[in-house]
Formats: structure tokens, sequence, C-alpha cells
């Protein structure tokens, strides 16, 4: 079996499918108390978690289908999919997810097909190339640390000037670059149970 396998395998059987926190009409395997994650061996898996900023995001996308239909779009950071899953579902023409951890590719795929959506490709790192070629770029709580955020604003800049649209989903994090941004919308969403104010930005160029 490979490693991929034994990773889906373990989330199936111990990662409870669970209806998303505002968003019922969607549902994702993620921890609960008793998931023993931490035999997956991971440091730290973001992806089996709830996360303001991508709440906040999949709200707004699936409220305004009218900023995703017909486009194809990129999850950055996905995590467990959420953010893609959403835009797939208002409309998207064609969704893609990056991801630097490879459990949290097995969960995209599981929790893609578990929402009966396509995840066309899910690449790793692409902050350090060239703007991808999206109409549409999503961002979900990915300005959660200062050396994550500096990488991946350099990247945002090159993306916007290269004609994408770039979506920002946060709760207001200490590294989140606000100068760029334009609120949107704002959510009081459920991270880990507790509520939070987490905004939907649109990233403006530099
Ligand atoms: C805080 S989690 C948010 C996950 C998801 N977007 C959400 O809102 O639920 C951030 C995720 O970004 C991933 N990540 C960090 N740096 C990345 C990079 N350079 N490229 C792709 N993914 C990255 C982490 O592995 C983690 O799963």
């Amino acid at each position: 079996m490979t490693k991929a396998a034994a990773v889906a395998d373990f989330i199936r059987a111990h990662l409870p499918v669970t209806a998303v926190p505002g968003i019922p009409a969607l549902k994702l395997h993620k921890a609960g108390s008793a998931s023993g994650i931490g035999r997956l061996g991971e440091a730290a898996p973001y992806w089996a978690y709830w996360w303001a900023g991508g709440l906040a995001l999949a709200r707004y996308l699936l409220d305004h289908p009218e900023q995703v239909g017909g486009r194809r779009v990129l999850d950055l950071g996905a995590g467990s999919g959420l953010v893609g899953i959403a835009a797939a579902r208002a409309g998207a023409a064609q969704v893609t997810a990056s991801e630097i951890d490879p459990n949290a590719c097995v969960a995209i795929a599981l929790n893609a097909a578990l929402n009966r959506v396509a995840i066309a490709d899910i690449t790793g790192d692409m902050t350090q190339g060239a703007a991808p070629a999206v109409d549409l770029l999503l961002v979900g709580d990915l300005f959660y640390d200062p050396y994550v955020a500096t990488r991946v604003t350099a990247f945002l800049d090159r993306c916007v000037a290269a004609g994408v649209t770039v979506l920002v989903g946060d709760p207001w994090r200490a590294p989140l670059p606000v100068e760029r941004l334009v609120l949107r919308a704002a959510y009081e969403v459920a991270e880990a149970g507790a509520p939070k104010r987490a905004g939907v930005f649109a990233y403006r160029p530099g």
C-alpha cells in the first residue's frame, strides 16, 4: 500500500465527516478529539482543522457566485480544500489546488469527492514561480506566519501584475499585508468552536 493510500484510509476511518460551520451544504473530513491525528506523524496538520480565513472566503464565494462563475481558479495553500470546493460549487470552470503538505493533498482529493466536485490538479509549492494560468487566485488563511506571508505576498504581486484577480480570506492575523487589501465583506465564523471575525479582501497591485 502506498503512503497516500494509507493516509486516505486513516482519514476515512478517524476523521469524521463534518458539516462546514456556517455552510451546511458542504462537508469535510476534520479531526475530532478521538482522531489521534498525531499518528500521521506530522508536526502541524493544518488541513485537519477549521481556519477562519478559509471559512469566510468559502462563504463569500457561495454568496457571490458571479465572482467565480466560469473562471479558472487556483486555491493556494488549500489545506482541506474547502475554498476550492466552494469555488467549484459556485460555478468555477476549473479548480486547481496548491499545497506543500502531502497529507493535505490526500485530504483535498477525499473532500472533493465527498462534495461531488472536481479538483483538476493538486500541485506543490507555486510561490517561487511565475503567475499561474488562472483567472482567479483564492488565498484562505495563508498569512499565519511572517515567513510564509513574505513569500506569498511576493507571489501575489506577480499574479496581480499578470492580470490575475486575487481574493484573500483572513481574520486580520498579524502578518496580513492590510495595506495591499481592500475589504469586500466580513463574516463571523467558528474557528475551533469559538466565534471569530474574518474578512474577505481583494488584493490590489502595489
Ligand atoms: C492555515 S492553513 C489554511 C488552509 C485552507 N486554505 C483553509 O483556509 O482552510 C494554510 C495552509 O497553507 C499551506 N501552505 C503553506 N505554505 C504554502 C505554500 N508555499 N504553498 C502551498 N501551500 C502552502 C499549509 O500547508 C497549510 O495547509
